[in-house]
């Protein structure tokens, strides 16, 4: 699955953590876009969607979330709960966001400007144009 862990580095001194994320080392793509998801109830669940072409980096900032990430051949599900670390996303994934806690503040990192047409939103709309996809791929 398109999909990694990255690291970022963490500056840590008497004053706190720092953590900055340079675009050119770590991130696989320009960064278009930012936003961030949270005071999301406990027992909500989110995203159910894929992206035809968007790649994302999602940092859990503070507190934690899981994130289902799914193919028509594997799924996994991924703990965020560690600042220094973003689960990169490539296209034609479909994903789901569960288990927010109280003080997640889930910052995503994006290749493109919002764009509605990129979204599959109907899980087997997204089977079939994902194994057509993941064919080419290979
Ligand atoms: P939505 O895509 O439904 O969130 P998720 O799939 O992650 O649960 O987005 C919620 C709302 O925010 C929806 O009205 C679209 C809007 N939105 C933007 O305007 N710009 C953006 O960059 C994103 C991600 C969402």
């Amino acid at each position: 699955m398109n999909i990694k862990m990255i690291e970022f580095p963490k500056h840590i001194d008497k004053y706190g953590n720092l953590v900055p994320i340079e675009e050119k080392d770590t991130i696989p793509f320009k960064i278009k876009r930012v936003y961030y998801i949270y005071d999301v109830e406990q027992n909500v669940r989110r995203g159910f969607h894929s992206h035809i072409e968007l790649e994302q980096v999602l940092i859990c900032v503070s507190g934690s979330v899981k994130i289902l990430v799914k193919t028509p051949y594997e799924e996994k599900n991924i703990l965020l709960n560690n600042p220094q670390e973003g689960l990169y996303i490539g296209p034609m994934i479909w994903r789901e966001m569960y288990e927010f806690s109280e003080d997640a503040v889930l910052l995503v990192l994006a290749s493109e400007h919002y764009k509605v047409e990129d979204y599959i939103r109907d899980y087997d709309k997204y089977e079939k144009m994902a194994i057509d996809y993941l064919k080419e791929e290979k």
